[in-house]
């Protein structure tokens, strides 16, 4: 399996994970002629999809979540925001039994370096944003010895913590380009106007609704709507603003295309200290696979590949799978292990390599 863009999709490419939109399963996984459903897939702003096909054969990408949960906490927090706008009432119940399912399934797959490619529509981003983020979070939590009730508390208030966006106008929300002063200082309004709404709801902890209000904060004093600094924060605010950004970073945006997972932690690193907590960035970055499996790789030697498997502890020296060298020519597929070839690193992430027709007959 490995994850391709859309404008690589070719014909005979089989579909390795199933695609739902607004809970609703559009594309089954083992789907073929994947070449049929560009538009659709183009129209409802998915760029990306995992393919089984020859060169990618064998190759697994382990998910710290099941799609099944994934959907199911999707639609929970979609109803939610749902209820909240015509009722103005928020089901707790609901978002418990979710983040229950996600908890139980964070603590079956302990040793999993995160790579969290959910795919779907651009209008969903809210949704799923909101579920990675608190997948993030609970993560992180973990490796910190949280107890069981604190990380309920924290998941709660994790998915909860954008609802403050359902006041915001959908326009500027989705706006492609750049937000004026004005437009972002507005958009800033979500975290007060998310925690007077969680304020409302008795059966949610202080701790949880706290989130809405301070996931953007800066340890520094630099982020809003406050300007909080360091032990003025939880430490429940300065896990959700790592995992909120770095969710943010990896997603395709309607403004910009998605960052790597490289990119996105260079950028926490940058910022250790200053708005990030340094020892939560340290232990957050120590979760995640920098060069998942099934993601296209070039090597500093030009040679072309896919992430085969992790090696433990090394997440900047995967396996990969090589099928173009460095002249473009295709042989038989072989593996490099990078832990043992140490003069050669990966130089580029993500890239759109078209494989011609020739390398289709590779292996
Ligand atoms: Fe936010």
């Amino acid at each position: 399996m490995r994850l391709i863009s859309t404008s690589q999709i070719q014909s005979d490419m089989v579909l390795a994970r199933p695609i739902y939109n607004e809970g609703r399963l559009i594309l089954a996984e083992g789907t073929n002629n994947l070449g049929r459903y560009i538009k659709s897939l183009n129209r409802l702003g998915i760029s990306e999809i995992y393919i089984e096909d020859t060169i990618s054969e064998g190759i697994d990408v382990p998910d710290v979540l099941t799609v099944k949960t994934r959907n199911i906490c999707k639609e929970t927090i979609r109803n939610t925001f749902k209820d909240f706008t015509n009722r103005g009432k928020i089901q707790v119940e609901g978002i418990e039994k979710s983040i229950d399912l996600v908890i139980e399934e964070i603590m079956q797959n302990k040793d999993v370096l995160i790579s969290l490619n959910d795919i779907g529509a651009a209008d969903e981003y809210t949704y799923t944003h909101s579920v990675s983020t608190t997948v993030y979070a609970l993560l992180l939590a973990q490796r910190l010895g949280y107890k069981i009730e604190m990380m309920k508390r924290l998941a709660i208030g994790t998915i909860l913590h954008d609802i403050g966006k359902i006041y915001i106008d959908h326009d500027i929300m989705f706006k492609e380009g750049k937000l004026t002063d004005k437009e972002y200082e507005y958009v800033k309004k979500h975290t007060l106007l998310g925690y007077n709404a969680l304020k409302s709801c008795d059966s949610l902890s202080e701790l949880s609704r706290i989130i809405s209000l301070t996931h953007h904060e800066h340890i520094d004093g630099t982020g809003y709507p406050r300007g909080l600094k360091g032990d003025e924060l939880h430490q429940f605010s300065k896990i959700v603003a790592i995992a909120d950004v770095y969710d943010a970073l990896t997603s395709t945006r309607c403004y910009r295309p998605k960052w790597s997972n490289k990119q996105a932690m260079d950028m926490l690193m940058q910022y250790c200290g200053t708005k990030f907590d340094t020892d939560l960035v340290c232990r957050f970055l120590q979760l995640i696979a920098v060069y998942p499996n099934g993601t296209q790789v070039k090597l500093t030697d030009g040679r072309v590949g896919i992430v085969k498997e992790q090696n433990p502890g090394m997440p900047l020296r995967p396996v990969v799978r090589i099928f173009a060298e460095a002249d473009g020519s295709k042989k038989e597929m072989y593996d490099v292990n990078l832990m043992i070839e140490l003069n050669i690193v990966i130089a580029e992430d993500e890239f759109d390599y078209i494989i011609d027709d020739k390398s289709k007959q590779v292996g």
